[in-house]
């Protein structure tokens, strides 16, 4: 955890409200296989990170509550009775959002102040907004004593995100944040929303990260449209989501929708069986087919769902020029944010530096790169 991080976070609330805050940390996520899976009900395999969101609260005597972006330097007085959705791509929809979806399980929070900040880059997919729900819902059911578990947290933090956020986002996100173990993925089946934990220790190889740093706009649009395709598709199959077909069952409907879609929904059911395959092949210490698996997931995000850009895709080419990376991804929901490198550590400069130099080529601005450990869930910085 980033000390620096939850010293500013502690400082800003002190001096701002006078009193010493409750302090909670919740993580970030990366996902090593299985994306666009979880609205489909199937398998993702993510794990928490070393980044995240440090949040702050205490109960306040006021007849309002007050948020403070600290990194943003942007603060909000509001009233719990009467919230509502703020305007489109605020920061606030977070917040309102969990104190809303809270509201409706008929639990009452009092009046309280919160300040916030993070240290996972924007729009890296990284997720610093399931961060950000989590660790507001968190804080608050410990600060109001609410006895919500922590899946009942990751509902609300989802329904958040749905109703006030305006994104149909699955569960991982909010998952890998709420759950994450240290040096742990989880392979996570979204239908019975329970996972199963695996160390991960790459021994010669490990995962490195670099972002794009572009976000392109629509892609909130563009993912609902993506949901939307799935679930019109698993009701022409007649099953409850694309988790349930087969290749074999989609082919008998081909004639019924359109190529692109037809494509969509085929990315869906091939990415849900390369996630069951990458656990084995990591239980097996295989990582040449797991490099593989991950290549495969690009190639799909990129042909056949369509979420990829010409910034990850370039990336991932150059990881594919390099023999000492085993595979490379996009990751995330798409249209930005960064790739995932399986890359021999004896190569990581090189790959990092040579890639980076030719992106700045490429683009004119430079990608970054990072490297995180894998960490423990949402908790309370003690
Ligand atoms: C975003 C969503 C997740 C998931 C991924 C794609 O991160 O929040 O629920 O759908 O995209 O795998």
């Amino acid at each position: 955890m980033n000390i620096q991080l939850i010293n500013d976070v502690k400082t800003a609330f002190i001096n701002t409200f006078k009193t010493d805050p409750l302090l909670i940390f919740s993580p970030g996520r990366i996902n090593i296989i299985g994306e666009h899976t979880d609205y489909n009900d199937g398998y993702v395999f993510p794990a928490a990170v070393n980044k995240g969101i440090v949040a702050a609260f205490q109960k306040s005597d006021s007849d309002k509550s007050t948020a403070y972006a600290l990194d943003m330097d942007s603060s909000i007085e509001f009233s719990l009775e009467t919230l509502k959705p703020s305007k489109q791509g605020s920061w606030e929809n977070y917040v309102f959002g969990v104190i809303a979806e809270i509201q409706k399980k008929n639990k009452i929070v009092g009046n309280f102040n919160l300040v916030f900040k993070g240290d996972i880059p924007a729009g890296s997919g990284m997720s610093s907004s399931a961060a950000l729900e989590n660790s507001v819902v968190f804080g608050l059911n410990e600060l109001f004593n609410l006895g919500l578990s922590k899946h009942e947290m990751i509902h609300i933090s989802q329904k958040a995100e749905h109703n006030y956020v305006g994104v149909n986002c699955g569960i991982m996100d909010q998952y890998a944040s709420m759950f994450g173990i240290k040096n742990n993925a989880l392979l996570l089946d979204c239908r019975t929303v329970a996972s199963k934990p695996y160390e991960i220790d790459f021994k010669d190889h490990q995962l490195v990260l670099i972002n794009t740093n572009v976000k392109h706009s629509l892609s909130d649009s563009a993912y609902n449209d993506r949901r939307s395709v799935c679930e019109h598709i698993s009701k022409l199959l007649g099953i409850k989501a694309l988790r349930d077909a087969t290749e074999t069952d989609l082919e008998k409907i081909k004639g019924q929708v359109t190529p692109e879609n037809y494509q969509k929904a085929l990315f869906v059911i091939q990415e849900n069986n390369r996630a069951e395959k990458a656990s084995k092949a990591i239980e097996d210490g295989d990582l040449v087919t797991l490099g593989n698996l991950i290549y495969g997931s690009h190639n799909g995000l990129q042909h056949q769902y369509k979420v990829s850009c010409e910034e990850l895709d370039f990336l991932v080419d150059q990881a594919k020029l390099n023999k000492d990376v085993l595979g490379a991804r996009m990751m995330g929901g798409g249209f930005g944010g960064c790739t995932i490198n399986l890359v021999a550590k004896h190569a990581i400069k090189d790959f990092t530096e040579s890639t980076s130099k030719a992106y700045k080529e490429q683009f004119k601005k430079e990608c970054s790169v990072y490297f995180v450990e894998l960490s423990n869930g949402t908790h309370v910085i003690k």
